[in-house]
């Protein structure tokens, strides 16, 4: 078929994505009475970024997703213009979630009242509505609860970005022993860090906090922090530095880093189940030509979630790898020792895994014409590269590393690309859109390289 006429089917098989509307921001990730859920703002009317709600998915494994009732709809005086991100928690065996409401008011100024409702079985939710009062100081850019219980004081934090009436980028902490009586706010990081002013930002969205053993992870996506030569070229990005959280406080000496150094990621949130710490993040945040004209929106919806990630640390790096029930989608595998190659595929639903522990030497993919993953050896310089639908530009991003490459994990589907580096210690994503369904992925290398493709199922 003529690639120009050929009609494309976009919706995905394995990623969460809305049927209908814009989806943004995972939300309330928590595995509850048996089911993982995942909720997420959810636009359920058209593709701009209104009437937020929170949209609902749930699976017993973490690759078949439901779709559920919209869970929760701006209908209360303190969310009526939306139902913004948060997280949700169990405690005495029902769901709390907590989020922002935003309201507009007469004069057309953005309220946000913290917020929490209450759920037994996970699927329909009590509004028990605002838990404290808006804190002094800062601006109405107050939002994004992320709770989660402390055994050592016996209590719960909370979490929550925001914006100084000086218009700088802050965390406030939280602290309830009945996640009724809330005392606060707290600055959550060590104040006076010169590192910390440096790259602010005029607002934090989405705050989270990871606990491993060693140390402490605080995540967040700073609005406003200037392009750098090779970093924070996205709108905006979600960096994260590691610590230590004691007594309500977060110290760390670490500069910021990205978190996914690719396209479009952005505010993650992260849940214990199993033993393990998962998460999720929107794939995408993209400035507003390119969101706008994004092609699903043809079909009537826009933007999706990434798969979920499995997050440990390793010295003071953020270690991200899919999650190991993904390995259940692998249908058809081939191992292929190749140095030029062109591979088709019927459809854009594969995995590639190749490692080389001596370090691999120069190489290039290019998919459909669209996207391009490099690498140069001498350099250990990586890049993924992908053409702006928007105008037609190729896109360039790039890393350098601090070891030469000696693995990869690479998740594709139609639209959405997933790259995991050395073994999850480097991560980058992007959406890119190809004029055709077919995979055409044409590679080159020095030297003769064994890779593995596994042809992925559509279980969705
Ligand atoms: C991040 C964000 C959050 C907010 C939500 C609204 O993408 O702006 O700060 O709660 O999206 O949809």
């Amino acid at each position: 078929m003529d690639e120009q006429t050929e009609k494309i089917d976009y919706s995905l098989g394995y990623h969460i994505f809305p049927k209908k509307g814009l989806l943004n921001d995972p939300n309330g990730l928590i595995k509850f009475k048996g089911f993982y859920h995942v909720f997420y703002q959810l636009n359920p009317q058209n593709t701009t970024h209104e009437n937020k709600c929170w949209g609902h998915a749930y699976s017993v494994d973490l690759i078949h997703w439901q779709q559920a009732e919209i869970a929760l709809f701006p209908d209360k005086w303190f969310d009526k213009d939306g139902v913004y991100s948060g997280s949700a928690v169990e405690y005495q065996e029902k769901l709390y979630v907590f989020y922002t409401g935003n309201v507009i008011d007469a004069a057309g100024i953005n309220l946000s009242y913290q917020c929490m409702a209450v759920s037994e079985d996970g699927f329909t939710f009590r509004k028990i509505g605002p838990i404290f009062p808006h804190p002094k100081g800062y601006t109405r850019h107050v939002r994004d609860p992320k709770v989660w219980y402390d055994p050592e004081q016996q209590g719960w934090y909370l979490l929550l970005g925001a914006q100084t009436n000086e218009k700088q980028g802050e965390a406030l902490v939280y602290f309830s022993k009945d996640l009724i009586e809330w005392e606060g706010p707290r600055l959550f990081l060590r104040a006076g860090d010169e590192r910390i002013l440096e790259q602010n930002g005029y607002m934090w969205e989405c705050p989270d906090l990871l606990h491993f053993e060693e140390q402490d992870i605080f995540i967040y996506s700073p609005q406003g922090i200037e392009e750098g030569d090779i970093h924070y070229k996205n709108l905006n990005q979600t960096v994260y530095r590691s610590g230590k959280f004691e007594n309500g406080i977060f110290s760390t000496d670490m500069d910021m880093r990205e978190i996914d150094w690719g396209f479009d990621y952005y505010a993650p949130q992260s849940f214990k189940a199993d033993g393990r710490v998962l998460s999720l993040g929107w794939m995408g945040s993209m400035f507003p030509e390119q969101e706008t004209t994004v092609p699903t929106i043809e079909e009537g919806w826009l933007h999706m979630l990434t798969i979920p990630r499995e997050l440990t640390v390793k010295d003071d790096h953020l270690i991200q790898r899919p999650v190991a029930e993904l390995q259940q989608l692998r249908t058809a595998e081939t191992k292929f020792n190749v140095q030029n190659e062109i591979f088709t595929f019927p459809n854009c639903r594969l995995e590639l895994l190749s490692e080389n522990y001596q370090g691999f030497s120069n190489f290039s993919y290019c998919i459909n014409d669209n996207l391009y993953f490099n690498y140069d050896a001498s350099e250990k310089k990586v890049q993924l590269n992908r053409l702006n639908w928007f105008n037609g530009e190729i896109e360039v991003r790039e890393l350098i590393l601090d070891e030469p490459l000696y693995q990869y994990q690479w998740y594709l589907e139609s639209t959405s690309s997933e790259l995991f580096l050395n073994e999850g210690k480097h991560v980058a994503s992007a959406r890119f859109f190809p004029k055709t369904s077919a995979a055409t992925i044409t590679f080159s290398s020095e030297k003769i390289n064994e890779i593995l493709i596994y042809e992925l199922a559509k279980v969705m």
